[in-house]
């Protein structure tokens, strides 16, 4: 996690003082582009706005954090790979050996987080490459330098609701913590005030989902909610958007049904790799991988929570069309 605002390079000390600041239990946030960052991730983010060069057949997964990205970046892995691996093999498909976030990195979580020139070669050696992000639309686009980029991006936009509940377990969980209430309700209130690391969350889905109006063939809107209601039809979709279709024959082989089983929260989780690996900042793989489910916040916000929360996003969505 990047709490800390080491790595910060003068430059970028000279831009925060520029910038709206604030602070959360974890560390000085400021707001760059519209977006709340902790210092060292606006370093990331200025590095692989800088120095990223994009390639036109490079393949983006987005998402706000605890919306689903572990999935789609396995579904995404898992489609790309089919042809090399029919038959899920365990010696090979990288999958069963490796964390889907050690396969597909962050821009500014792990490329561009420790320096402003990374060796790509090291982080994405699938082909096409795949990346990931939490930034929103307008500043990920930045890095990928052309306005009318080919680069294709898939956005996967969670509930609200439920990415809070699941960023409150992670959180405490990462900090070795009990999820207890009142660090729910400092988070809550962070949530609905949009000071929160990668905030608001309605401005973040509106990037990507008026992105998606503009440019359907470049980005791509998927909802963890269909995912999980209809995944086969969601995993045929994000296939033929990649470019990457399934031929009459795989469909009929059950191939896409496969994917759906290799890539679900139960698989994945009871996979080595899941139960005992760590990412090199020292996150647990298992900490990824919790309930998955759809509406869990049910559990854990009153009846004013969900109220309160409600009303903010209907006021800031009003007319746009994005329901959250
Ligand atoms: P919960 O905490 O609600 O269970 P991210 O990958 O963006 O960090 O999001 C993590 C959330 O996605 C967690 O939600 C996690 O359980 C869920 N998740 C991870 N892998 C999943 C999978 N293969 N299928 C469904 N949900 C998954």
């Amino acid at each position: 996690m990047n709490l800390r605002d080491d790595n910060v390079s003068e430059e970028t000390k000279n831009l925060i003082s520029s910038l709206p600041t604030d602070e959360d239990s974890q560390g000085k946030l400021c707001k760059y582009q519209g977006c709340w960052y902790y210092y060292n991730t606006l370093q990331a983010v200025i590095n692989f706005q800088t120095n990223f060069q994009p390639q036109d057949t490079d393949i983006v997964l987005a998402s706000f954090p605890k919306s689903g990205t572990t999935w789609l970046k396995a579904l995404s892995i898992a489609i790309l790979e089919r042809a090399k691996h029919h038959s899920n093999d365990p010696l090979t498909h990288p999958l069963l050996s490796d964390n889907p976030h050690g396969i597909v990195p962050f821009f500014e979580i792990d490329m561009y987080l420790q320096t402003a020139t990374p060796d790509l070669t090291k982080f994405s050696t699938s082909t096409p490459r795949l990346f990931s992000t939490h930034m929103p639309l307008h500043t990920m686009k930045e890095g990928l330098k052309d306005k009318d980029s080919p680069c294709k991006v898939v956005y996967l936009c969670r509930n609200i609701k439920d990415a809070l509940i699941s960023r409150w377990y992670f959180r405490c969980k990462y900090q070795n913590k009990e999820a207890a209430g009142s660090i729910l309700e400092s988070m809550f209130e962070s949530f609905c005030s949009g000071v929160s690391f990668y905030g608001p969350f309605w401005d973040h889905a509106h990037s990507y989902w008026s992105g998606s109006l503009e440019n359907p063939k470049q980005v791509l809107f998927m909802r963890f909610e269909a995912l999980k209601s209809e995944p086969y039809v969601q995993v045929k979709r994000l296939a033929e958007f990649l470019g990457y279709p399934f031929t009459k024959e795989e469909e009929e082989s059950g191939l896409i049904n496969k994917i759906v089983e290799l890539c679900s929260l139960r698989n994945l989780s009871g996979l080595e790799v899941n139960k005992t690996g760590k990412t090199w900042m020292n996150v647990d793989y298992d900490s990824y991988f919790r309930k998955g489910e759809v509406g869990d916040w049910k559990n854990y916000l009153t009846s004013e929570m969900e109220n309160k929360i409600d009303m903010i996003i209907e006021e800031k969505l009003k007319g746009s069309g994005l329901r959250l």
